[in-house]
């Protein structure tokens, strides 16, 4: 029997300050959700203006109660992301939570990958999780702890063909989370990685569409025989973000359908 999702709820994440990039769709947008439920404080940070403004619209129609603000800017900015951790700080007194899903696909060919293209990757998804990792550990170290979520991928731990610049720019992030728990620990500061597999967002929508992703043989290759949601990959942050899961910290953690466990 296929048993449906059901979401946990973690009283003890009301009112707390949260930093999320990427925040306007896909599953960044739905860990905003996730945790505007639990009565977190929101602070939205995405590089689409409009996409934030109707993200968060949206959030305060469904979360009448919810505290939401937005942060338009990029994460391979320093600038941006300094005035996005301070405004958080500003606004809700605090910066506990960081989740950082800023990023963007990269699957072309490795002969034709390009220099420029190459950099773009590795700048949005290594670079702007460091970027990001480092201002908000600033706050957090100030504040006695905090809890970072890198949202690398499941093409951080296996190969993919075509997906040289992704997957070693999400190998990267989960590296980065090891050493950064390592590091922090003594800060307070809890940081993990969270691998999604193949999640049925906007940015897989586009993929699918233009041919460089085959729905019938990621179905078929899945244990599951299916792509996950951004909801289910949500239900994990909030889990991790909790205080349930105090002693968990530098790891990279999975949710693929059983997609990387199966083999030949
Ligand atoms: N969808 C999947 O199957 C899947 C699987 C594994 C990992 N991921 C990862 O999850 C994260 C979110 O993916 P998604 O599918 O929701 O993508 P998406 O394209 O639907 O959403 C990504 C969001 O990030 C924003 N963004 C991109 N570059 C930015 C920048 N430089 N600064 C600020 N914001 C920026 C975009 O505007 C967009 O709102 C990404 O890091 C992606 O690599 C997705």
């Amino acid at each position: 029997m296929t048993r449906a999702f059901a979401p946990a709820t973690y009283p003890g994440l009301a009112g707390r300050a949260v930093l999320n990039t990427g925040g306007a769709r896909g599953i960044g947008y739905a860990m905003a959700r996730a945790f505007a439920r639990h009565g977190a404080y929101l602070m939205l940070m995405d590089r689409d203006a409009d996409a934030l403004a109707g993200a968060a619209a949206t959030l305060r129609a469904d979360f009448p109660d919810a505290r939401i603000a937005v942060h338009a800017g990029s994460v391979t900015e320093e600038a941006d992301v300094a005035a996005a951790c301070d405004a958080c700080a500003e606004s809700f007194g605090s910066l506990d939570i960081l989740l950082t899903n800023a990023g963007i696909s990269m699957n072309r060919p490795s002969l034709d990958l390009s220099p420029a293209d190459w950099r773009r990757a590795i700048d949005v998804n290594l670079t702007g999780t460091f970027l990001c990792a480092q201002a908000a550990a600033r706050h957090m170290k100030a504040q006695g702890g905090g809890v970072i979520l890198n949202t690398a991928s499941m093409w951080g731990l296996s190969a993919s063909a075509n997906r040289a610049a992704y997957c070693a720019s999400k190998a990267g992030v989960i590296s980065l989370t090891e050493v950064l728990a390592d590091e922090w620990a003594a800060h307070g500061i809890r940081v993990n990685a969270i691998c999604p597999g193949y999640i049925r967002t906007a940015l897989t929508d586009e993929l699918i569409a233009d041919g460089k992703l085959d729905l019938a043989a990621i179905e078929a290759r899945t244990p599951q025989g299916r792509m996950g949601t951004p909801e289910e990959v949500a239900e994990m942050a909030v889990y991790l973000a909790s205080d349930a899961a105090v002693f968990i910290t530098g790891h990279a953690h999975l949710a693929d359908g059983g997609f990387r466990a199966r083999g030949f």
